[in-house]
């Protein structure tokens, strides 16, 4: 990976933007080396991201339908690299790129040419795309210019957006999620199209949110040491919180199909975790005397997202 001293300045002034809530006041990529900084550092770490919620979508059975696909807010593009890469066969064509900024959308078409020749990439938005991608934008959209980005989706066949795993971001897909479930149904991470327990009462604490796990090599390599250290960022924790809707039907999960949320936590007899399923959000549990190869999961944080369970009272009684 390749960044130079003068990169850091750069990274640091769009982190800044970031953290402090002034990235959506105006156009930050002031030129081509912005986006290829972030590029090679923030956009990587979002990757992480998409992998995760891709895979899931692998695992659900998803696969996209054909047409256009939007890359909306693209930055550098990654969701869509991390798209192409995870479903490579798939008929979405041509591939759009839509961002307040020319330079992104520049940037992202012409960095996707190179690493998918065969493909075509469009600077510009699309009508009626079949699949839209959104990523890390909700931050930077004033209330107006998200309900016209709502507006827009009611031509669209499946949306898959992925946000940080902070409360507030799970809260804002969530309300979006609450409004659209009935014409537009969520097929992930919820196991179900009813309405979110997150917003039952007693649950407020909560938020629906998962961790991506970063490439091994990140924690051995020099340049994300440094990256790291130099913008103050723990490289083990890579939360997200995400909403897929889909047009089509899927299918629907087993009742006691249920989704962990968060990391789960351990201790001598058992191992806890908050469960998102059909009947609730609720702290769910098994014993490690029953499930010792799962508790050692659930201790070294590699517990699956996604599992059909029975459950007695709360406690994990079988894992199908
Ligand atoms: C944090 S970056 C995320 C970029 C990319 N989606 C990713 O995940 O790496 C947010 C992007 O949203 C774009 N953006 C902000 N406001 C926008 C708007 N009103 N319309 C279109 N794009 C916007 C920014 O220019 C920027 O490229």
């Amino acid at each position: 990976m390749n960044v130079d001293p003068s990169d850091w300045a750069i990274l640091e002034r769009l982190r800044r933007a970031f953290l402090n809530g002034t990235a959506g006041e105006s156009d930050y990529w002031l030129s081509p080396a912005d986006l290829a900084a972030y590029d090679a550092t923030f956009a990587q770490r979002i990757g992480w991201k998409w992998d995760f919620v891709l895979e899931d979508l692998h695992r659900l059975g998803w696969s996209p339908p054909a047409g256009p696909l939007l890359d909306w807010g693209c930055g550098s593009g990654i969701a869509s690299r991390a798209f192409l890469d995870q479903f490579p066969s798939s008929d979405v064509t041509p591939v759009h790129y839509w961002d307040r900024s020319a330079k992104a959308m520049e940037y992202a078409a012409h960095k996707a040419r190179t690493r998918f020749p065969g493909r075509t990439f469009v600077p510009g938005t699309v009508e009626t795309p079949a699949v839209l991608l959104l990523s890390h934008v909700l931050t930077e959209l004033a209330p107006p210019q998200v309900e016209a980005l709502l507006a827009s989706f009611s031509s669209v066949t499946s949306v898959i957006w992925v946000e940080p795993g902070t409360y507030d971001a799970s809260l804002a897909l969530i309300a979006i999620r609450e409004r659209l479930r009935q014409e537009f149904p969520p097929i992930a991470p919820c196991p179900h199209t009813g309405a979110c327990g997150i917003l039952a009462p007693g649950n407020e604490p909560h938020w629906c949110h998962h961790f991506a796990a970063p490439p091994p090599g990140v924690f051995t390599d020099p340049f994300w040491g440094k990256f790291a250290q130099m913008l103050g960022i723990d490289l083990r924790s890579v939360p997200l919180s995400y909403l897929v809707l889909d047009r089509r039907p899927l299918g629907l999960p087993k009742p006691d199909t249920a989704r962990r949320i968060g990391r789960p936590w351990t201790n001598k007899v058992d191992a806890r975790f908050i469960a998102c399923s059909a009947a609730a959000v609720a702290e769910a549990q098994f014993p490690k005397r029953t499930f010792p190869e799962l508790w050692r999961n659930a201790r070294k944080d590699r517990l699956p997202s996604l599992q059909t369970w029975e459950r007695v009272d709360g406690t994990i009684v079988n894992v199908r």
